[in-house]
């Protein structure tokens, strides 16, 4: 029996324990950290529910649990604090996104993993997607030449979630660049196969969704009221914001978000160019084209199997967190990763707030 110990079992990582346990059921929760234990122990693996016993800090989980490995699953603004408490546990760590929201704790993540003995899966469930995987080969195996531009979109067709459920706290969030663009800063990162290092952005807040108790008539047909969701002077989710981006390579690129699309109109994907090509795909659509630039060469187009949480990604980052344990295998979406995409988000939210191009401070330790 592989011993999992969780800390806060909510939604999220109630889904990952699952297809952890499809992977492989020999994995089991043991010990979890969670306030609230009776909602979470209705989460828990039927298997496992009676028996988990819980514990009120990560230290007397790893102490007197003895658990093969963590998995963190708390809101945004508590990933970091346990992810730093975790790196001197020397245990394996599944780490949900945004791995920090300021800073100060990036940094601390940064210098506590520095020597860490063990290795970090960060829960960037796109990156390892059939169709992302599926261009990052075609991309490194020269399918558009150089990479020299990037365009990626993300017309959210569930936007609300971020302003009717606890997501519109604006001091857990930190606002929609760490909380939705961190996976795509990521997987653009790696398909360019560069870090970002300067950004551009722009957002727009409080011209969509609105605080209803500031405006309980609710009169204006092109405003979407909700309860509680901030002002831009106090702090609130964008209605929608994009960036400019630059690559250490030199490559260009930029990116989109829109949060009050609905149905039919979402869009997640992007367009890589180079001198030779031009590759595009969109996780919605399920569908990746290449156009060589060659006159008379065909277009290929792909499409990968369909219906998985995540476009597949999660059961990948399930069973890569399950080899990584077993010491079968290395992160696919290791610590660094994490980290590299928390400085983006947090540069390019610096440069809407104050209208500058702001340099991305660049993961030295690890
Ligand atoms: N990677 C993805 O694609 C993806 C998808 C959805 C959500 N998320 C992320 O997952 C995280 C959790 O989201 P959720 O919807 O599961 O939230 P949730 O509220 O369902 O879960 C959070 C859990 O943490 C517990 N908790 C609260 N305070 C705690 C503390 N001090 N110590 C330990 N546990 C504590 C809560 O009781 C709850 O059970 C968020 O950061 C979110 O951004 C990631």
């Amino acid at each position: 029996m592989i011993k999992l110990g969780v800390i806060g079992f909510g939604s999220r990582i109630s889904s990952i324990v699952k297809a952890v346990v499809a992977h492989d059921p020999e994995f089991h929760v043991t010990g979890v950290v969670d306030p609230d234990e009776r909602s979470a122990r209705k989460r828990l693996p039927e298997a496992d529910r009676d028996e988990v016993k819980f514990y009120p800090s990560l230290a007397s989980l790893v102490k007197r649990g003895r658990p093969d490995a963590l998995l963190i699953g708390t809101r945004c603004d508590l990933h970091a604090r346990y992810a730093i408490a975790a790196a001197k546990t020397g245990l394996p760590l599944f780490l949900e996104k945004p791995i920090a929201t300021t800073l100060r704790q990036a940094r601390g993540i940064e210098r506590a993993w520095r020597d860490a003995k063990s290795e970090v899966v960060v829960s960037f469930p796109l990156r390892v997607s059939h169709l992302c995987e599926e261009a990052k080969q075609r991309i490194d195996a020269g399918a558009v030449g150089r990479v020299e531009h990037l365009l990626a979109t993300n017309y959210v067709s569930y936007g609300n979630v971020y302003f009717d459920r606890w997501y519109r706290d604006y001091q857990i969030t930190g606002g929609l660049f760490l909380q939705k663009a961190t996976h795509d800063f990521d997987y653009l990162s790696y398909l360019a196969g560069s870090p970002i290092i300067r950004v551009a952005a722009m957002m727009t807040q409080g011209r969509i969704h609105q605080d209803k108790t500031l405006e309980p008539s609710g009169g204006n047909p092109d405003v979407a009221y909700y309860p509680e969701i901030g002002t831009p002077i106090t702090g609130m989710n964008e209605d929608s914001s994009s960036a400019l981006l630059e690559f250490a390579t030199g490559a260009k690129g930029v990116y989109t978000q829109v949060f009050y699309t609905r149905g039919k109109a979402e869009q997640r994907g992007a367009t890589l160019s180079g001198l030779h090509g031009t590759l595009q795909f969109d996780w919605y659509d399920n569908n990746l084209r290449v156009v060589p630039h060659a006159i008379d060469t065909v277009p290929e187009s792909y499409q990968p199997p369909e219906g998985f949480e995540h476009f597949g990604g999660d059961a990948v980052l399930a069973a890569n967190f399950s080899d990584v344990v077993l010491g079968k295998a290395r992160s696919r979406t290791p610590i660094k990763a994490g980290l590299k995409s928390v400085y983006a988000c947090l540069a390019a939210r610096k440069s809407a707030q104050t209208g500058r191009f702001v340099n991305v401070e660049q993961v030295t330790d690890l």
